[in-house]
């Protein structure tokens, strides 16, 4: 069972949009201190939900039975393997270097650095539990396909929170960091 308590589902605080407000996201693309930098991050984000969605439906094309159960071993070994991989090695950066170059240019948007922090603890918890199931499930699915069943199913459940948490931090984190890239001028 994931432990739902760990998932944040209170909005950042308003004065957190102080510079959201200058900045508005559709004008952002267009904004001469937008650069490449930005735009390459932005994009790891759309990775992460492309990857986040892949595995909650082809998990639900397993429990559909649409999918040969082989199959679904082999797409959520990679497509899960990605997500995790790539998700704790972009949490790392941003703990350890991302978040502190934001603070460095502005602290007034430090408290809501570390919401975005206590996101990643509990995304990354997410993930350990979401690879042990994994792990069982492409095993159980050469064994016992009723026992593989259950285990899709509490791999649904994962999948489904790891994609709420991740389209509310992702979506999150962008308007707080974002603005005050454009307004200090950094990362380009
Ligand atoms: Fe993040
Ligand atoms: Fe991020």
């Amino acid at each position: 069972m994931t432990d739902l308590t760990s998932i944040r589902t209170t909005p950042m605080p308003e004065e957190m949009h102080l510079l959201l407000t200058d900045y508005p996201r559709d004008g952002w693309a267009a904004h001469p201190n937008f650069k490449r930098a930005t735009e390459q991050w932005m994009g790891a984000h759309r990775m992460f939900r492309q990857l986040a969605e892949v595995t909650r439906t082809e998990t639900e094309a397993d429990l559909d039975k649409t999918r040969d159960p082989d199959d679904y071993a082999g797409r959520l070994s990679i497509y899960g393997n990605l997500l995790v991989r790539n998700l704790h090695g972009h949490h790392h950066w941003e703990d350890h270097s991302y978040f502190p170059e934001l603070s460095a240019a502005d602290p007034r948007f430090d408290a809501g650095l570390e919401i975005l922090e206590k996101d990643h603890e509990a995304l990354d918890g997410l993930l350990d539990g979401f690879t042990s199931a994994s792990n069982r499930v492409i095993k159980l699915i050469q064994l016992d396909e009723a026992q593989a069943r259950d285990q899709a199913g509490a791999i649904h459940e994962m999948a489904v929170n790891i994609e709420t948490l991740l389209e509310r931090h992702l979506a999150d984190e962008e308007d707080l960091a974002v603005p005050i890239i454009l307004h200090h001028k950094l990362r380009g």
